[in-house]
């Protein structure tokens, strides 16, 4: 199965009222895990790097060639899609590595300064063919400060999908990035207004804090893509850290990273099923 376009996936998706799951890759065992993952659900997904990540490898390159070759021999449909970019630079480099989409975030801009970047940067990429995902109504979190508060206004977010000609949009409705519990309470008569009034794909940001139920009813109101990292990280690491503390003598990396792509996968496979029951 060819690496396929992201909205062949997510819009799909949202006229079933199914969720696709877009889970972030820092490590090549991260895209290798989660494409296992998804091959187990019988599920197509969405491969992310972000910006923070190009920041941590020092260059897109490297990792987003691997991760391109790891989507083009996955058995399942995917799309590997540029996460939480603030770079027009980094969005055209993107573009020409062969990212199937990406999110160009000015959600810290206000709203006429959102409006002008993200509609540049979504004209542009539609001339390659790239799905652009946007943000409007900052989600907290990502300065490693909760900020749960914010809300998208649903009138704002149609008439800002109609300025910038954006294919799908991230709003604020209750989740904060990088919570390590999963008690986030999300506002649901929210999305589903904004379901009603916003003509393109929903992505719920920061969904490591919801918890499963909480998910799947985002899902039935009309939430599609849902972006997972942290959650991922953690269920990594706890298997690293056990396969170390049991094996004291290890030294192999592949051990051990080995014990953190196993973990991942079966998570990734757990949550695309409750992201597609809902
Ligand atoms: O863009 C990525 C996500 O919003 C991930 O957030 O780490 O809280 O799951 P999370
Ligand atoms: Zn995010």
């Amino acid at each position: 199965m060819p690496l396929v376009a992201t909205g062949s996936i997510v819009e799909p998706a949202a006229r079933r009222r199914h969720g696709v799951g877009a889970f972030n890759v820092i490590q090549l065992e991260h895209a290798e895990a989660i494409v296992a993952g998804a091959e187990r659900a019988g599920a197509p997904v969405i491969l992310q790097i972000s910006e923070n990540a190009v920041r941590y490898h020092g260059a897109l390159a490297p990792i987003g060639r691997a991760t391109l070759a790891v989507a083009r021999a996955a058995a399942v449909p995917v799309a590997v899609h540029l996460d939480h970019v603030t770079s027009a630079e980094l969005v055209r480099e993107g573009v020409e590595l062969g990212f199937t989409s990406v999110m160009f975030d000015a959600s810290a801009l206000d709203y006429e300064a959102n409006v002008r970047a993200t509609a540049e940067v979504a004209a542009r990429c539609h001339e390659r063919g790239v799905w652009v995902e946007a943000e409007l109504g900052e989600v907290g979190g990502k300065d490693g400060v909760h900020a749960a508060g914010a809300r998208t206004d649903p009138g704002e977010a149609a008439a800002f999908v109609a300025s910038t000609g954006v294919d799908a949009l991230a709003v604020a409705v209750g989740s904060s990035h990088a919570m390590l519990t999963r008690d986030a309470v999300l506002d649901l008569e929210l999305v589903a207004a904004l379901e009603r009034a916003v003509p393109v794909p929903l992505v719920l940001h920061g969904s490591s804090g919801v918890a499963d139920d909480h998910l799947a009813a985002a899902v039935e109101r009309g939430m599609t893509k849902v972006n997972i990292a942290t959650h991922l990280n953690k269920a990594f690491t706890a298997a690293v850290r056990a396969c170390l503390d049991e094996h004291r003598e290890l030294v192999d990396t592949r051990r051990y990273l080995g014990a953190g792509r196993a973990s991942v996968a079966a998570e990734v496979a757990r949550l695309l099923g409750v992201l597609r029951a809902a």
